[in-house]
């Protein structure tokens, strides 16, 4: 069984190549960032743009990259949402005529979804059930994952997700978009306790996260001063540990809460260094084990897609045709069947 997968949510244009037996077979992105960094953010309009521009290129590459004919391709996997609206519908719109030419289905995956399964990609694979810390751009979020599709959501960010809250403090920090990579790098030059940040929701009981506080915490901390080197390093540094203990506390509580044995850490902001170092701690100190895609596999890829698309298409988990784009979607009405109504 052999999946091709689309992504085409946001900034990143992929495409990729996965085979139930033989595993990814290759995996293909064009990065918009270049684009969109003189508007400081994603342009929706230019993004969808950039997508009809990239999508045939990119399917012939990864086709040719995994040696695979396209009659060997089973479906076409897409990311039917959540995201920007019209790159969503640039995706949807070319992954189901892709299908309908081939002759296959075409299958709308949750975006999350994705995320969720990237460490899945890895040579040592967590097993369900497991507990998932979601952390992208525009999700924070700790998931019960008890199965495919079986999504339960335990706790979210009622404000910025923690990827939200590391670009915007990198913007007032001077650093490019998207500065969440930017700032972790900067903050490994920083003391830390010169500037100490609140860690929100640590105080309350539950699994619910605010990081829209914090940034604002950096700019009242950088207010009036000469932004040298090493105060932007110092502030950097301070809201870093911030976002980071603030994770690791709630990841802690939830392992102990819901006595799960495996932590999965997905989504962009899971390739931060220090994340990673400090949910290791977590985790050993809960006797449980700690999984995460490899840095490329954190951020938006199609290599999560076309694996999501395989193994729903080997539950025997598709929608019912259609073409499926969803700008907000809950992870929780994936839905066990994969039944989707745009
Ligand atoms: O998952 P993702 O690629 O896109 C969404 O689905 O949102 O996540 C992108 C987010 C951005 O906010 C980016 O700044 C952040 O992940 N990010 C990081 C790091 N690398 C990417 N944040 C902190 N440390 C990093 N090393
Ligand atoms: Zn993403």
């Amino acid at each position: 069984m052999r999946v091709i997968g689309i992504e085409s949510s946001c900034d990143e244009t992929a495409v990729a190549v996965y085979d139930a037996e033989l595993g990814l077979m290759s995996h293909c992105l064009h990065s918009q960032v270049a684009m969109h960094q003189a508007y400081g953010g994603v342009v929706p309009e230019l993004a969808s743009r950039d997508h009809v521009r990239r999508l045939l290129p990119l399917v012939r590459q990864a086709l040719a990259e995994a040696q695979s004919d396209r009659g060997a391709i089973d479906a076409v996997a897409y990311t039917a949402g959540p995201g920007l609206i019209g790159a969503l519908l640039v995706g949807a719109g070319f992954a189901s005529s892709l299908g309908y030419a081939w002759g296959k289905p075409a299958l709308g995956i949750h975006h999350l979804e994705g995320h969720l399964l990237a460490p899945l990609l890895e040579p040592d694979p967590p097993a369900f059930p497991f507990l998932a810390l979601l952390v992208s751009g525009g999700h924070t979020q700790l998931v019960d994952v008890a199965g495919l599709g079986q999504y339960r959501i335990l706790g979210e960010t009622l404000d910025d997700a923690a990827g939200e809250a590391f670009d915007k403090t990198a913007k007032l920090l001077g650093l490019p978009y998207p500065g969440g990579a930017a700032l972790a790098r900067l903050a490994e030059q920083g003391r830390a306790g010169r500037f100490v940040f609140p860690r929100p929701m640590l105080d309350r009981p539950g699994l619910d996260f605010s990081f829209s506080g914090l940034k604002t915490a950096a700019l009242v901390a950088l207010r009036g001063r000469v932004l040298d080197d090493a105060i932007r390093a110092d502030v950097a540094r301070g809201f870093q540990d911030a976002v980071v203990e603030t994770l690791a506390e709630k990841c802690r509580r939830a392992l102990a809460s819901a006595g799960h044995r495996r932590l999965v850490i997905a989504g962009g902001v899971g390739a931060n260094s220090r994340l990673r170092e400090r949910l290791a701690e977590v985790v050993r100190g809960a006797g449980a084990e700690l999984y995460f895609p490899r840095a490329e596999f954190c951020t938006d890829n199609g290599a999560m897609i076309a694996l999501a698309g395989c193994m729903r298409l080997a539950a025997g988990m598709q929608h019912g045709g259609g073409i499926a784009a969803r700008a907000h979607w809950e992870l929780g009405d994936a839905g066990a069947t994969g039944d989707m109504t745009p």
